[in-house]
């Protein structure tokens, strides 16, 4: 199968997402069970000329025939179908809107054999598992693409379907390509011929194009910035800007040329993306771009340290170009080597979240650290206390124990392994 979609747009490109740093503090563990699919269900549940199991759906039956997709007693029921299969019903004829609304994890779906000439443009828009789709053998003699829009088919299969030579169905021959005649797809010309799909030539009938410009963007924050999109194609095509952005922006278009006119751009956009669209009967196109906005370090956060397989001072910065980050203990730079580096654990859109990694810290290490965050544009800075351990007795009255650890939740073994390792520092010493 090609791997040519005419559909190629990204419509879930992710957007700030949590990284993996997230996941530090939530750990989720989700249990998948998977029904075997064997026990049957009770006869009211299933529709009297079908027939069900817990994961499928067939109605094969001539005689009690179907006129609409079945449905089942409950939601629940309906979301753990996978697989619908339909086969010989004369009176079954469409897929509207909502017919398969309730049947979320789909993934097969089967209707042959039968009377279909219509599917709804947002027929599936509910069944985003979908993978294969057997429709052969019916009286469907056209099909949009859009309706595969948020799809990822893997089969589809439209062979014994009287499918017009029309501009509307050539996506069809251009997603298919080879696999169109292997499954034999033939069209009907307008005088009643025949013809191989995949000899379809159209006038007039072609995927539309979409061009940025500038085709990428570095901007300062606070710019203006105004961006044009120009699309072509025949049948013309239906241009759509698509993007979530913090800036606010004005879009004025006329004919095939649409600008786009940020102002004040926020630094929030920083690797943000821009689309533009040009979309007609056959398919869409899409052009788009990262913005890449320069803006000054800002220190989002600094914490109190924690202790972990390491101890780490977390941290999370923004800044574009990358902020270059200094450490400074009481006032004092801090060399950073083997036992004590700064650590970038996950970058986002913005944001670089990292830890200053102690290993094995002491009361040496106790102190005040400030962060400095600096690159060409400026600088930031935050503070934060860290007491990894006390003192010894002798020089510090005020506090009868041994050790503190800053933070509670600390496994036993790791209080007693920095103890030991403690007093072992401290024999060297002496
Ligand atoms: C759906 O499937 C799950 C897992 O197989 C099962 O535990 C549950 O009872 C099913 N729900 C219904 C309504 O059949
Ligand atoms: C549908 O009907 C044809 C004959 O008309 C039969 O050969 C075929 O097995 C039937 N399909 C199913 C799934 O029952
Ligand atoms: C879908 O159904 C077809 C025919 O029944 C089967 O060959 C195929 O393995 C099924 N695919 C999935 C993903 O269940
Ligand atoms: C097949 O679809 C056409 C419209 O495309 C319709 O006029 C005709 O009645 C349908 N035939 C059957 C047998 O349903
Ligand atoms: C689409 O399906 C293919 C195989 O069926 C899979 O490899 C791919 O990851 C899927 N893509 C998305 C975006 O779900
Ligand atoms: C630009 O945006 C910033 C932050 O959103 C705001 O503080 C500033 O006043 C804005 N400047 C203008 C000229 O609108």
């Amino acid at each position: 199968m090609s791997a040519w979609r005419p559909w190629s747009g990204d419509p879930s490109s992710p957007r700030r997402g949590y990284g993996l740093w997230h996941q530090w503090w939530w750990v989720v563990v989700l249990g998948v069970a998977v029904g075997s699919g064997n026990p049957w269900m009770s006869a009211e549940a299933c529709p009297s000329s079908c027939s069900c199991s817990s994961t499928r759906i067939s109605c094969v039956d001539p005689e009690r025939g179907i006129s609409a997709l079945p449905v089942l007693q409950s939601e629940a029921e309906m979301e753990n179908i996978t697989d619908i299969y339909i086969a010989n019903q004369s009176s079954f004829s469409s897929i509207n809107d909502k017919d398969l609304h309730y049947y979320k994890n789909l993934r097969n779906l089967t209707v042959t054999n039968s009377r279909l000439t219509y599917v709804s443009k947002l027929a599936f828009q509910n069944n985003i598992k979908l993978q294969y789709l057997n429709l052969k053998d019916n009286n469907l003699s056209s099909l949009s693409w859009r309706i595969f829009k948020r799809l990822n088919i893997s089969y589809l299969i439209l062979s014994g379907n009287p499918l017009h030579c029309s501009c509307e169905n050539m996506w069809i021959k251009l997603w298919l390509g080879e696999e169109a005649d292997t499954q034999e797809l033939y069209c009907i010309e307008d005088g009643g011929g025949r013809k191989l799909l995949s000899r379809l030539t159209l006038p007039n009938c072609e995927v539309p194009m979409a061009t940025l410009s500038p085709p990428k963007v570095t901007a300062m924050e606070g710019d203006n910035l105004a961006l044009s999109c120009t699309t072509f194609g025949v049948p013309s095509p239906d241009l759509i800007w698509k993007m979530f952005l913090v800036t606010s922006y004005e879009i004025v278009t006329s004919g095939q040329v649409s600008v786009l006119r940020l102002s004040n751009l926020s630094s929030l956009d920083h690797n943000s993306k821009i689309s533009c669209i040009a979309e007609n009967i056959v398919g869409e196109k899409e052009s788009s771009l990262l913005l890449d906005i320069h803006f000054p370090p800002k220190i989002i956060k600094l914490s109190d340290a924690i202790p972990d397989h390491h101890w780490c001072i977390p941290f999370s910065v923004s800044g574009n170009p990358e902020p270059n980050l200094q450490w400074y203990l009481n006032d004092k730079p801090v060399m950073e080597g083997v036992y004590i580096s700064t650590m970038i654990h996950d970058i986002t859109e913005r944001e670089y979240h990292g830890c200053l990694q102690l290993d094995s810290p002491t009361h040496i290490n106790n102190g005040r650290y400030k962060l400095v965050a600096t690159n060409k544009y400026g600088s930031d800075q935050k503070e934060v206390e860290a007491h990894f351990m006390q003192r010894p007795l002798d020089e510090t009255e005020k506090e009868p124990s041994y050790y503190v650890l800053h933070q509670q939740r600390v496994p036993l073994q790791t209080h007693l392994r920095t103890e030991l390792l403690c007093m072992w520092w401290w024999e060297l010493l002496l």
